[in-house]
């Protein structure tokens, strides 16, 4: 078995292994998904009814559930088939709007056998890094998706929420007394590297991220006929209300560092 093989056969295990505990935090969103990222997923894709719509690494399927109930008809995909049984049973009123098949997002021909050029749009929510591969991916898109088809993805932002960059709280003297600054320290950028962690505190067996500098990830969509044609960085507000369900210490006090980052990419007609 080939390293990346390996990687992804770990990191497969691994969210099944994760899936209730996951389903069971992050039921329905938590504040990362209603406050950074889905207010920009829904400039980024207005759904018109019937609109087909390619959810890949649906999780429990959140938001394939959010597409479907803005009138898309969704397909959603996972490699893990504990998280595609758990996103069937949270979805069983969703009827023909969602359907759901467990497909690994590094298998450009399994990808593939789900339709050339069958669907409007493409989203994944946060999954990109979990990926052990992701040129795979972004060849199969530009043949699945339309001419003109875009693919929305949000990720943890590569520069300043990557495996390799630890919060940094610094307090010194400033003029009108103590001054507490909130930061981020980047050890490791330009290489394309993966490493253990968690996603959320608790979480039973840690799993592989898979880190890649801007030019790598927005590369493999270059390479195969997407442009970028919407970006948002997007970080809590200073006068968001402090954690609440949020993922590891992200707050409010870090509003000047996005944690996450929502691109879409657009398809250039052929
Ligand atoms: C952080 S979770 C996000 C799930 C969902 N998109 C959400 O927003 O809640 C990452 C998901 O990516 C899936 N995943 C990771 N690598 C994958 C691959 N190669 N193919 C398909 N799914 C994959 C995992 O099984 C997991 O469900």
């Amino acid at each position: 078995m080939g390293a990346v093989n390996a990687e992804n056969a770990e990191t497969q295990a691994a969210w099944n292994s994760n899936a209730s505990f996951w389903d069971e935090r992050m039921g329905e969103g938590n504040d990362f998904v209603n406050m950074l990222i889905w207010p920009a997923v829904e400039r980024m894709l207005p759904v018109t009814p019937g609109m087909q719509v390619l959810d890949v690494a649906c999780g429990n399927g959140l938001t394939s559930r959010r597409l479907a109930e803005q009138g898309a008809s969704v397909t959603g995909i996972d490699f893990s088939s504990e998280m595609i049984a758990i996103a069937r049973r949270r979805s069983a009123a969703y009827g023909g709007r969602i359907a759901y098949q467990v497909i690994d997002a590094t298998d450009e021909h399994a990808l593939l056998a789900l339709g050339e050029r069958c669907f409007d749009a493409a989203l994944s929510n946060m999954a990109l890094f979990d990926m052990a591969e992701i040129d795979p991916l972004f060849r199969s898109l530009a043949r699945l998706l339309r001419p003109g088809g875009v693919f929305i993805f949000s990720l943890m932002h590569p520069c300043f929420n990557n495996p390799f960059t630890t919060h940094v709280a610094e307090t010194g003297n400033g003029k009108d007394g103590n001054v507490t600054t909130y930061g981020v320290k980047v050890y490791c950028y330009m290489t394309n590297a993966s490493a253990h962690g968690t996603a959320m505190s608790g979480q039973p067996q840690a799993h592989l991220y898979f880190h890649r500098p801007l030019e790598a990830l927005l590369g493999a969509g270059f390479r195969t006929g997407f442009v970028v044609d919407a970006l948002e960085e997007r970080a809590f507000a200073p006068s968001d209300d402090p954690a609440q369900n949020r993922p590891l210490n992200w707050s409010s006090a870090y509003s000047e560092i996005p944690p996450v980052m929502v691109v879409r990419m657009r398809l250039l007609g052929q």
